[in-house]
């Protein structure tokens, strides 16, 4: 038998004591444990860590980001304090880029509160170094609800597909919660529960409603999709939800862990690997609307980064560059909106969630 983490030891000494254990609470072991989560022990991203993000490909993504954020705080009526909050801000990279862009805006410096939303202490110090010559006031908290209340500008990359998802799989005409078992032969496996989840069909979107047997259906807690809802709509001022996920709910096993650019085996060497699915954005919708947030999109993020300029700008870059770096400013250009399988173009949905009166936010006017 393969040796085990130290986080596995864990993960089957609770499953020992009380069953099978629901797919949200395993990945929420493995990525934040405070002791051995995957985010919590290390730095995963880039080119040398396990996987790299819009913001690591290439500057002119966080720039386009800033620019976004100075025309809704000038939507927003140029309010004179401003909450900018990132959550699962990662290095720091794209909060780095966006203000390098936007502090060109007068009076918006003076404005800005940054708030960096993050659970990881490695990251977290990271963000301080990357973040510190900026001179700006920055604030650190674990989670969204602890940030002060008022105008917002909110920003989420890759942010949501990190929070824990639940799984339910279809058997004859009724659905079981998946869970996570110990198996006859040692090894970790994916489970069903005997029993039924009692009316579950009735919750389901009416895509889903008619799966065939044995799909498997995902969701997340909607906390998050609230909190941002009831702040936008509230306080005033928009966020902005980027994510690899689908736009409208469908059957479907998108739990996935990858490590040093490969897909692995999400229920081996749990902690040491990082866990995502897809974000269903209708239900992320739908729970900051009932908060009284005004959604725009889900459109793909090829579309959005192309309306927001990203073609002028990868040819100013382009004008100033050796050969060289020209050629890595036009990969870094397929990778961001490419479609299919060669770029993040298609796969990649952005949606915006604003004030009722902001008016439709840079990218998404019609
Ligand atoms: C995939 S990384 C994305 C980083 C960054 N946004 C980027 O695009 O490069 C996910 C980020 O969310 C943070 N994170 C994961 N789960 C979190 C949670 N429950 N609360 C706050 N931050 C979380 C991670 O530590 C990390 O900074």
């Amino acid at each position: 038998m393969a040796i085990q983490t130290p986080l596995e030891v864990e993960i089957r000494r609770r499953i020992e004591a009380a069953g099978p254990m629901p797919v949200d609470e395993y990945m929420g072991l493995c990525l934040a444990d405070a002791e051995h989560g995957y985010y919590m022990t290390r730095d995963p991203l880039g080119r040398r860590g396990d996987f790299i993000t819009a913001p690591e490909v290439s500057q002119m993504f966080g720039e386009l980001i800033g620019l976004w954020m100075t025309t809704v705080w000038k939507q927003m009526g140029s309010p004179s304090q401003v909450n900018v909050i990132e959550l699962g801000p990662g290095r720091g990279t794209l909060m780095k880029d966006a203000m390098r862009a936007a502090l060109v805006a007068t009076g918006f410096r003076e404005a800005v509160s940054i708030h960096l939303v993050e659970i990881s202490p490695v990251l977290e110090e990271m963000q301080e170094r990357t973040l510190e010559p900026l001179a700006m006031p920055m604030f650190w908290h674990p989670e969204l609800a602890n940030v002060p209340e008022g105008p917002a500008i909110v920003i989420a990359n890759e942010f949501f597909d990190a929070l824990p998802i639940k799984q339910a799989i279809k058997g004859d005409n009724a659905w079981h919660e998946r869970r996570i078992g110990i198996g006859d032969d040692g090894k970790l496996f994916f489970a069903a529960d005997s029993e039924t989840i009692p009316h579950f069909d009735r919750l389901l979107p009416p895509s889903v409603r008619d799966a065939p047997e044995q799909s498997i259906y995902e969701w997340r807690a909607d906390g998050a999709a609230i909190e941002l809802g009831k702040r936008v709509a509230k306080g005033g001022g928009a966020a902005l939800v980027i994510d690899y996920g689908h736009a409208v709910s469908a059957a479907g096993d998108t739990l996935q862990a990858v490590g040093q650019h490969a897909y692995a085996d999400p229920l081996v060497a749990p902690g040491t690997v990082d866990l995502t699915a897809h974000v269903d954005f209708q239900p992320l919708i739908r729970a900051a609307e009932a908060m009284g947030a005004q959604s725009y999109g889900p459109i793909e993020q090829g579309m959005f980064l192309r309306r927001l300029g990203i073609e002028t700008r990868a040819a100013t870059l382009k004008a100033k560059a050796s050969r060289g770096v020209a050629n890595e400013i036009d990969a870094a250009l397929t990778r961001l909106i490419g479609q299919g399988r060669i770029g993040m173009g298609n796969l990649f949905k952005v949606a915006a969630l604003t004030h009722s009166k902001l008016g439709a936010p840079p990218g998404f006017e019609n």
